[in-house]
């Protein structure tokens, strides 16, 4: 038989041989085997290894530890559960670790044995039915489907292992389905259990609050357990859902790093667990915390996918896999792999006071500066002048628009722009003509005075009319005013969660979920040109599964440039820079009150889906040319900036970032070098360069940028021959009309040369200022690009920046 070199690669990635499961990924290798005593033992997840005899992989029983219960004392002196490597686990078998399942049997009793039944492989995905999942049919994916089976119950746990071989990502899943004759009950059923030997492990975690969300924490394993998780009702701006685990020493470019994250947009549940044996157990799925599924004999429930990839690249090389996986299998849509525009939004600008008239002003001077996309954000419809009324009345404010969205649409559309718009489904203000109709809707507890957030309450998405209601009032006004964008907003944690539509409460948390994607799927699937960015209160549930529906995610409400190198340096672990929304807006900034430069405000959100969030009327003619330059320098590097290969690269001082994206074929690349704080008389610095072609030849020259005259205030006085007073008209008209360029560097030398650092001109330090000198202060940066001239290195490098 005669196969092609898909159809070989295809034939290789699963294969099971004698009960030994090796899942394969292009670089990876994941190895289980089914035992002598019927359970699924893990073997090895790591860097790939070539196929054969797996005995020194495993670990050994010849001895029998104290404290141990024996899982079959008769037939085996060792065989200890504790001490196995387990794809998965039961209850009361002598695994005193954390199981990922714990479910009340119809008689009571919790004990429960899960043992291999039979197995099958299929082409592709097998995807979830009741929640958005991977996909991936026709590019190599291949699915696992393990039985497991608890005899004595009837109850089967199916065990799903999906490999995407380009990506080295391997996405799991349980199902469990009720094989026995009376009712069971689920309280815990984790999505996925890893186990694996501690290499002096590390676990990174990604955890904030409003304004402060994803930032990076580490802590070394000890005994015990560590959770990240979430039970505000949503992912959470706690805690991200996904999580690293890494070796000692791990660096951004160097060493071992698992990667984990969950296809949920629910409560969540990870958790690290060092055994007293120096195993390291890893479970994801959804959280526990006040969950109970009955599932009746014949039904079955099934876990959100978790998706894993392993990297001996450091930290890039993870992120790398992941931000490649989520670009070509989890979002999708007809913006998938599409630039993105670049937008106005309304909300910093205006707040929830506008006129037609304002807005249109805004979007005139929006286009001009070359803002491609129009978003009209909160208080367009119903009695929505300020936070305390309007939510859930989608009927447009004639006040506001009086001759209607469609009216209004079209002239933004008119104008040359696209046009979109801000709702929060999933939500309802007391004072509001839905609630006054159906308080019903409303989420509360019965006999218990209901909890306030942002003066709302959340709206029970278990009822269907409620989700009837929503489909169908978001449906009618996006197809009359020809919506190309929305931006789907929620705005509060879940309390009180309980609905009437549930049989047993348990289910509220998980219920709400797949109503939301139940709406989201009824919305937007019939509609794949709108380009939908979810967003809640910021990036308070920026994860897998809104990324499913929505390419890119409001990253956080906080916009000022140095909060966010921390969030979105952060959420580049996990997602790619295709999926955050980054806006520049006014300084002092809302969130901080910090001053930070228009090209630092720039430079940080170029690294992301690009938008600008404050009122331009305000902006000066210098700052208006700034801005028109930032958009043309944007929309010509926007393909590698949302879609190249993106590194952090990590400098020798804590005062300094280094962002830099690749495009895929090393022709071009965007690099950034941020300050923080300045330290004063800085010396000796290097922008790091990296994911080029040795080889080649480029050209690396810094992207111009203005100074405004007003940074330097009395400083002036130094460069000016006659006293001006700093705050006076003559210097406020001049820093309306005129500014400085910063220091511009070139050089030209090969990939392999310009990789060994560069070294940059100095920064200003009060012994003058001159073309040449870099002037950053705090919150001072540049933005860098590389070209590829040829495909050959000429050996020659120069330079025109130390002039
Ligand atoms: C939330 C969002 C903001 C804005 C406001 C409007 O806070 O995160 O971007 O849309 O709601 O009320």
């Amino acid at each position: 038989m005669h196969f092609s070199a898909f159809e070989r690669r295809r034939q290789r990635m699963i294969s099971v041989q004698d009960h030994i499961f090796w899942l394969e990924t292009q670089c990876t290798s994941y190895i289980f085997r089914v035992n002598e005593h019927a359970h699924a033992e893990h073997v090895y997840y790591g860097a790939k290894i070539d196929r054969g005899p797996i005995d020194s992989l495993l670990l050994k029983r010849t001895v029998q530890t104290g404290s141990c219960v024996l899982y079959a004392a008769k037939e085996d002196d060792y065989y200890c559960l504790d001490n196995v490597l387990l794809e998965w686990s039961g209850v009361g078998c002598g695994d005193y670790r954390q199981t990922p399942a714990e479910i009340r049997l119809s008689d009571g009793t919790y004990r429960t044995d899960f043992q291999y039944e039979s197995h099958r492989l299929v082409d592709g995905c097998l995807p979830p039915e009741t929640l958005p999942g991977a996909y991936g049919d026709g590019d190599g994916a291949q699915t696992l489907e393990l039985t497991l089976l608890d005899r004595p119950s009837g109850a089967r746990l199916l065990l799903l292992y999906t490999v995407f071989p380009e990506t080295d990502v391997i996405v799991r899943r349980s199902v469990l389905l009720n094989g026995g004759e009376g009712q069971i009950v689920i309280r815990r059923l984790m999505s996925m259990q890893l186990d694996l030997e501690n290499r002096g492990d590390s676990l990174v975690t990604f955890d904030g609050a409003w304004i402060k969300e994803t930032h990076r924490h580490d802590r070394r394993l000890q005994y015990g357990q560590f959770v990240n998780s979430s039970v505000t009702g949503a992912s959470s701006n706690r805690h991200n859902p996904g999580f690293l685990l890494c070796e000692d020493g791990t660096t951004e470019s160097h060493g071992a790093v698992y990667g984990f994250n969950l296809i949920y947009s629910g409560n969540h549940y990870g958790m690290a667990e060092l055994s007293p044996n120096d195993l390291v157990r890893v479970q994801l799925g959804i959280n526990p915390h006040c969950f109970e599924w009955p599932l009746s004999p014949g039904e079955r429930f099934e876990t959100p996918e978790a998706i894993l990839t392993f990297s001996d690249g450091g930290f890039n090389g993870m992120s790398a896999n992941f931000h490649d996986f989520i670009n070509r299998h989890i979002v999708r849509g007809d913006w998938k792999g599409r630039e993105r525009p670049v937008l106005i939004n309304d909300w910093e600008a205006c707040f929830f006071q506008f006129s037609r008239r304002k807005l249109l002003r805004l979007a005139r001077q929006a286009k001009r500066l070359g803002i491609e996309l129009f978003v009209l954000d909160d208080g367009w419809f119903g009695e929505r002048n300020s936070d305390t009324a309007g939510l859930g009345d989608y009927r447009v404010n004639t006040k506001k628009l009086p001759r209607g969205m469609r009216s209004f649409a079209d002239e933004i559309r008119s104008l040359g722009m696209r046009f979109g718009l801000w709702f929060e489904p999933e939500m309802v203000n007391p004072d509001s003509d839905l609630y006054r109709a159906h308080p019903e809707y409303a989420v509360v507890t019965p006999s218990r005075e209901p909890l306030y957030g942002r003066n709302q309450l959340v709206l029970d998405l278990c009822n269907p009319a409620v989700r009837d209601y929503i489909v169908e009032n978001v449906s009618r006004i996006l197809d009359d005013a020809h919506v190309d964008y929305v931006k789907w907003d929620m705005n509060r944690h879940i309390s009180d969660a309980c609905s009437p539509f549930l049989k047993c409460q348990g289910q509220f948390f998980h219920a709400y979920i797949l109503g939301l994607y139940d709406v989201l799927g009824r919305i937007f699937r019939p509609r794949p040109q709108i380009l939908l960015e979810s967003c809640s209160s910021g990036g308070n549930r920026f994860d897998l599964g809104m990324l499913c529906f929505s390419p890119q995610v409001w990253s956080s409400d906080d916009t000022d440039p140095v909060e966010r190198l921390a969030i979105q340096g952060g959420l580049s672990y996990l997602y790619p820079l295709s999926a955050m929304g980054a806006h520049v807006s006014a300084a002092p900034h809302q969130q901080t009150l910090r001053e930070t430069p228009l090209s630092t405000r720039f430079n940080a959100a170029c690294f992301g889906c690009l938008g600008y969030e404050l009122d331009l009327k305000y902006l000066t003619p210098m700052e208006k040319k700034e801005i028109r330059g930032q958009i043309a320098f944007y929309k010509a590097h926007r393909a590698v900036l949302q879609y190249g290969r993106f590194y952090r690269l990590g400098g020798e001082r804590p005062n300094r970032v280094f962002w830099q994206c690749v495009a895929q074929d090393r022709s071009r690349s965007v690099l950034s070098a941020f300050q923080t704080l300045t330290g004063a008389s800085e010396s000796g610095e290097i922008l790091p360069v990296t994911g080029i072609a040795e080889n080649a030849v480029y050209r690396l020259e810094t992207r111009p940028q203005r100074i405004f005259l007003r940074r330097f205030g009395g400083l002036l006085k130094h460069i000016l021959p006659f006293e001006l007073n700093p705050d006076g008209p003559v210097l406020r008209l001049a820093n309306r009309l005129y500014a400085l360029t910063d220091c511009v560097e070139r050089y030209e030398a090969g990939g392999g040369t310009l990789m060994q650092g560069v070294r940059l001109n100095c920064q200003f330090l009060g012994t003058g200022y001159s073309k040449s000198v870099r002037m950053l202060g705090d919150f001072g940066s540049s933005l860098y690009t590389l070209e590829r001239l040829d495909g050959e290195q000429s050996g020659k490098t120069s330079g025109t920046g130390a002039s």
